[in-house]
């Protein structure tokens, strides 16, 4: 949704209706995961469209292993801390694992802590005809669902390891998967590790955006983790990923400096010190 000179202003605060907009458009959305209040005002006063507090929290703010463990309690204060950074981009709460698939009452129960706890805009939720269900509830509750197919890491078990999703006969289940969750209303779909020509027929058979997360370039947008996507991912990063930044590396070279002025008496120099 940037501005273009040919294109419709940017939105000064973006809604459900942008993304939809977006599409009929042809402008791309940009996105990225975020999960605290300093980060969120860097992204949105830059003019990203919209912010995913997702559950790769469980691994970048957590250091669990998989999305797996991470709970409510713990993605509440930080989808907060966004939401209340923010004043321009959409903000995406997740639902994480054992949240909603129980049926549509835990799906609502979950959505209902997030959107009154938070400030959040949105949810979203893994799967597709296997979650509609869940996701007709809570739009049916006046709130905004992303949905979320292909490779699902909630499920990265039961679908043996970070396999890409959609490929061969693999098509027609991600082709009823994105229907069922247009069909029961979501506003977006998420598109994880999908091969570029699936995610092209994705694109194109719907009327809701695709938001391609390693779905190539077809998609109506992108979306990133952002700790890949900034370099502070500091192990294995799918090929997916281009990073824009080599945080880690400037924060390495900080730290070393910082050590070295300390060591030999630079820091704090007069300039940092309190006069009497
Ligand atoms: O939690 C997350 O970061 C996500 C995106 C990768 C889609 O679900």
């Amino acid at each position: 949704m940037a501005e273009q000179s040919a294109a419709p202003a940017a939105p000064k605060k973006v809604r459900t209706r942008h993304f939809q907009n977006a599409k009929r458009d042809g402008i791309k959305i940009t996105g990225l995961t975020c999960y605290d209040a300093l980060t969120a005002k860097v992204f949105d006063d830059a003019g990203i469209d919209f912010m995913l507090v997702g559950d790769s929290a469980g691994n970048t703010v957590f250091g669990y292993e998989t999305t797996l463990p991470v709970t409510v309690d713990e993605l509440i204060p930080l989808t907060r801390a966004v939401a209340s950074a923010t004043k321009r981009a959409f903000v995406i709460a997740d639902m994480p694992f054992g949240s909603y698939e129980a049926g549509a009452d835990q799906a609502l129960h979950t959505a209902f802590r997030f959107m009154k706890e938070t400030g959040a805009h949105a949810v979203k939720l893994e799967g597709g005809v296997r979650s509609a269900e869940q996701i007709r509830r809570v739009v049916s509750a006046g709130i905004p669902v992303m949905a979320h197919i292909g490779f699902t890491p909630q499920s990265e078990h039961g679908l043996g390891g970070h396999v890409i999703q959609g490929r061969g006969d693999q098509l027609e289940q991600l082709l009823a998967d994105a229907h069922a969750v247009e069909d029961a209303g979501a506003f977006a779909v998420v598109l994880e590790m999908v091969p570029a020509e699936a995610a092209r027929r994705v694109t194109a058979e719907l009327s809701i955006p695709t938001i391609s997360v390693g779905a190539g370039p077809h998609a109506d947008g992108q979306l990133l983790v952002w700790t890949d996507w900034a370099g502070m991912t500091t192990g294995r990063i799918p090929k997916f990923v281009k990073q824009y930044a080599n945080l880690a590396a400037i924060l390495t070279d900080a730290v070393t400096e910082f050590r070295a002025d300390v060591a030999s008496g630079v820091y704090p120099g007069p300039e940092n010190s309190y006069d009497d």
